[in-house]
């Protein structure tokens, strides 16, 4: 029997670097080598051949002379290196790329928890007060759809382990009760189903991911669902079942995680006990459609637990494995982790410093998986990540009601740069999760919705969806706060089917703008514009008052000179430019 642990001892005790408290450094960002040569055609700025000031000459000669090799200095510095140059903060563009920035990297996540699916999604087919669609709220379809959500992870989280599909299909007031053990133990009456939940996607133009019970369910549950929602009519009992309750043709659902957190809430295996299960579960998994195939992915590890990662690699055929998940929170501790809004400049610093350990990680998890999988065939997805702090004052701890400040849209934007970067092996990730829950992107009062910061930076960021990654090179100033220091900037490029490049630039810094140099590489650049998102303080947020203190606005901080491109960051800025 498993034990229930008391949520979040689970995963705050339950990997290696938790309990650790592993934390390793972040690493400086590469060098753009043009630097260098700028550096020393800095140094050599006086001609050669021009002899020295004399050494032995009175002090006011020497005053002289020195005021005019300074001044001569200056002039020479300018007229070889426009101001432009001299920025510290530079970034070189690939002109060409090889890997797609897939657009599931833009994906979401919504449980069973707290008011995600309740009152977020979901407000029943009855509901006479907020406008819906067959019970999904219409404000939230025409806001997600607006972000082009790629996909939707569902059940849960934690919920996942504990869910029985059969209790959520057929006719409502049929559908049995449980507690949500992880989540407040509230009731769950499951009147949000299968059906509601394909449905919903739907009509979202998203594609389901659905995360199956592993911890407490059984191969043939899983199998069973697969026929359920995907086999077509009359091939087995499951689409009959399915069709008595009012579909017909099956839908699509490619994405099937196999558990969930394993190493926690979903059943406290050892990872070689979950590779174990993991190859019995998927063996029984049977595409019903010919269209596409079914997308396999394991339960991954927590944070820098690479043992996890590797000892899936190698102990699970390939052939039954599609993507290895990781999940990571941008957390400071987790018995202190502090309140979303009134939070101070040493513990922003200490949040981004998580936020920025995602780069660190996507690199060593990816490197262990070159180890088992040089062609890079089975993908990392980090489906769960964002940043997780105290619940609203008044609001149950255990439903996870946060607010979303332009801290936030720092995590999204440098962690969304990340990903793009790595977009040879991230080939899915799910922001955690869509509405009133963590780093959502919506939030919702009675008949009210507002969008968050991280909901501005999701949609500045829809133009990287399906582009081909342009490669950069960047070179930061750093953020320093006290003894403590981040590389400030943060940047990814691609190039979509029109040609048209976009530049999403991120500037962590509190206190200082920071100018940025980007090195266009003979990209063609007739036309520039830009759109920025920032605000006057960085506790900054939207309330339903004021839903739109936070909000994008046309960017023109950015000077051109040629190949050049001098951008004038805000601090804690976002900026997308799109250049064509
Ligand atoms: O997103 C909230 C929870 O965090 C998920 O249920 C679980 O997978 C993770 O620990």
């Amino acid at each position: 029997m498993v034990p229930v642990l008391p949520r979040r001892a689970t995963v705050g005790q339950n990997t290696p670097a938790q309990r650790e408290g592993d934390r390793t450094d972040l690493q400086p960002r590469r060098y753009h080598q043009d630097h260098r040569r700028l550096q020393i055609s800095h140094y050599r700025v006086v001609p050669r051949g021009q002899k020295p000031c004399g050494t032995t000459a009175a002090n006011a000669l020497m005053t002289i002379c020195f005021m005019k090799r300074f001044l001569r200095l200056i002039t020479l510095a300018s007229a070889l290196a426009p101001l432009s140059l001299l920025a510290q903060n530079r970034v070189s563009i690939a002109k060409t790329g090889k890997d797609t920035i897939s657009r599931q990297i833009y994906g979401h996540f919504a449980e069973h928890l707290g008011r995600c699916i309740y009152d977020g999604f979901y407000v029943g087919e009855g509901n006479k007060t907020i406008p819906n669609i067959n019970g999904v709220r219409t404000d939230v379809v025409q806001a997600l759809k607006k972000l082009k959500i790629p996909n939707l992870r569902w059940p849960g989280g934690c919920f996942a382990d504990t869910y029985h599909w059969r209790d959520g299909v057929g006719p409502k007031k049929s559908r049995p009760s449980m507690l949500n053990i992880w989540w407040g133990n509230v009731r769950e009456d499951n009147s949000f189903g299968t059906h509601e939940f394909l449905n919903m996607c739907e009509l979202l133009g998203t594609e389901p991911y659905l995360s199956a019970n592993v911890g407490s369910g059984t191969p043939q549950e899983l199998a069973d669902w697969i026929k359920y929602t995907t086999h077509p009519n009359g091939s087995s009992p499951m689409p009959e079942l399915r069709q008595q309750n009012g579909r017909t043709e099956p839908w699509n659902v490619k994405y099937w995680g196999i558990g969930n957190e394993a190493w926690g809430c979903g059943g406290n295996m050892t990872a070689d006990y979950y590779a174990n299960l993991y190859r019995q579960f998927a063996t029984f998994m049977s595409n019903g459609s010919k269209d596409y195939s079914l997308f396999r992915i394991a339960s991954g590890a927590s944070d820098g637990d690479y043992t996890w990662t590797e000892t899936l690699m190698k102990n699970i055929p390939h052939s039954l494995l599609d993507a290895v998940a990781l999940h990571h929170y941008s957390v400071i501790e987790w018995a202190k982790k502090g309140p979303s809004t009134t939070f101070d400049e040493e513990t922003y610093m200490k949040t981004m410093k998580q936020a920025l350990l995602m780069e660190e990680l996507v690199t060593k998890h990816s490197a262990v998986m070159d180890k088992y999988d040089p062609k890079k065939k089975v993908a990392l997805l980090v489906d769960e990540w964002g940043g997780w702090y105290d619940v609203e004052p008044g609001t149950n701890s255990a439903f996870l009601y946060q607010q979303n400040t332009l801290r936030d849209a720092m995590i999204a934007g440098t962690t969304l740069n990340t990903f793009n970067n790595h977009c040879d092996r991230v080939k899915m990730a799910n922001l955690a999760q869509a509405i009133n829950v963590l780093q959502a992107v919506i939030l919702t009062e009675g008949n009210k919705m507002l969008l968050t910061p991280t909901y501005h930076v999701m949609e500045m960021y829809t133009v990287h969806h399906d582009a081909t990654l342009l490669p950069v090179e960047v070179k930061s100033e750093d953020y320093k706060l006290g003894g403590d220091k981040l590389p400030a900037v943060s940047v990814s490029a691609s190039k979509d089917r029109q040609n048209r490049v976009h530049v999403s630039l991120v500037n962590i810094d509190a206190k200082k703008a920071n100018d940025v140099t980007v090195d266009l590489n003979g990209l063609p650049a007739g036309t520039i514009t830009g759109r920025v998102l920032t605000s006057t303080k960085l506790q900054d947020h939207n309330t339903f008052a004021q839903p739109n203190k936070v909000a994008p606005t046309a960017f023109s901080g950015f000077k051109r000179d040629g190949d050049k491109l001098t951008v004038s960051l805000p601090p804690f800025s976002v900026v997308v430019l799109e250049v064509k």
